[in-house]
């Protein structure tokens, strides 16, 4: 043992496990930075071991316009921690209006009409479906909350403060281990109000400065002071109120989301795998269609997937694209979608061997910093293409 050391220690260090993870969910995340290091840092205090024992790993109450971030940011974590957007047990408090409802979540007593036909949602087992060796979490997702019954709200009390829950058949579920989130768009309509002075939804550029989030995040937080019983606020570890997001935001949205598109069609099975790439003007086109100030980017995955993503399918479904093919898709004056064969050939799946995921990586990486066709070639998937 060394004694009479003097040693500075950094506190603010976070370990390599939590610096991947964070920046794992900012490659994912646009615009909403205080929600990354809100979930980062419990996530740092769970890998030290040194969150509150019989209690949950973390209770978050997300506030915040609808198509803000909000469910994705716990699907990103759920495919930064577990390889998979949907490892997480998900609970649409719109569908527990009811009182009764309940019993969906945690089954019915032995003897009660239709026992043994449900299967309670929030079982142990369902818990603990995706842990692995290394890591013993559980995301758990309450969203809508305000939409809740009574009873939900009775349950959910207990479980942010004692971790436990019994079922209907007297079994003990224990959540010590699970990140429990709830969303509310609470307070999204006086945000919306405060932006745009109820005049609808004009955005007024400039006027989207930090004092304006400062007042944006107070007007929702003292909403869900207002609406939610100081038991229940006492009980939040973190709140983060998600940003509107601005233009540049659904910007850089879009690109990660076609990132997202290329590189399921890099990864389909068969053989069709191929390099596509949008023009300026459908970017636009499907940033007008896909995002607006009252829904945020809610609707850009459909935008996507209508003008984009079907018909590239029916194009491979009829053979016209193939293998390692290079597709342009633009726009005509008139509005019409066309998609064009720039090359063709069968170095696709021969660079996929090589560069694996990285290829497809980097094919997003060159779209987003370049964003053109011409200068697709800074890609190596893509220079060998050419
Ligand atoms: N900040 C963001 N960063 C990256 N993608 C985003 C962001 N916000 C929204 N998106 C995209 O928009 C889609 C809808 O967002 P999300 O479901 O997270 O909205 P929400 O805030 O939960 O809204 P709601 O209150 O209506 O449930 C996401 O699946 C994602 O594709
Ligand atoms: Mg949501």
């Amino acid at each position: 043992m060394k004694t009479g050391l003097n040693t500075a220690l950094d506190p603010t260090l976070r370990s390599t496990d939590a610096q991947n993870f964070e920046l794992a969910l900012r490659r994912k995340i646009v615009g909403q930075e205080s929600a990354i290091e809100k979930v980062a840092e419990i996530y740092q205090m769970f890998l030290a071991g040194l969150n509150a024992p019989s209690r949950p790993v973390g209770n978050f109450l997300f506030l915040g316009p609808t198509g803000s971030g909000k469910t994705r940011v716990v699907e990103a974590m759920a495919e930064s921690l577990f390889g998979d957007p949907r490892a997480v047990v998900k609970i649409d408090c719109a569908e527990f209006q009811h009182s009764h409802e309940i019993a969906k979540l945690i089954g019915s007593p032995p003897g009660y009409l239709g026992h043994r036909e449900t299967h309670p949602l929030l079982t142990q087992e369902a818990l603990n479906q995706h842990h692995t060796d290394r890591l013993k979490l559980s995301l758990l997702l309450f969203d809508e909350i305000e939409k809740a019954s009574d009873a939900l709200w009775q349950l959910l009390l207990g479980i942010l403060d004692k971790a436990t829950l019994t079922l209907g058949d007297n079994r003990r579920v224990d959540l010590s281990q699970c990140m429990i989130f709830m969303t509310s768009n609470l307070g999204a309509g006086e945000m919306n109000e405060l932006l745009n002075g109820g005049l609808g939804f004009a955005q007024k550029p400039g006027h989207m400065d930090s004092r304006m989030d400062e007042k944006l995040t107070r007007t929702a937080v003292e909403a869900a002071r207002r609406k939610f019983s100081p038991e229940f606020m006492n009980r939040i570890d973190k709140t983060v109120v998600f940003n509107m997001l601005r233009p540049s935001h659904l910007e850089q949205i879009l690109e990660i989301e076609l990132g997202m598109v290329q590189q399921r069609i890099l990864q389909a099975t068969g053989n069709s795998q191929f390099v596509f790439s949008c023009t300026p003007s459908v970017k636009s086109f499907l940033l007008e269609e896909g995002t607006d100030a009252k829904y945020g980017a809610r609707h850009l995955k459909r935008s996507i997937e209508k003008n984009v993503v079907f018909p590239l399918a029916n194009l491979v479904a009829t053979g016209q694209v193939k293998l390692g093919d290079f597709i342009r898709i633009d726009r005509t004056a008139d509005g019409r979608m066309t998609f064009t064969k720039e090359a063709e050939g069968a170095l696709v799946p021969v660079l996929l061997e090589k560069y694996g995921q990285e290829g497809a990586a980097a094919t997003a990486a060159a779209r987003t910093s370049r964003g053109r066709t011409k200068e697709f070639g800074a890609s190596p998937l893509l220079e060998k293409l050419g």
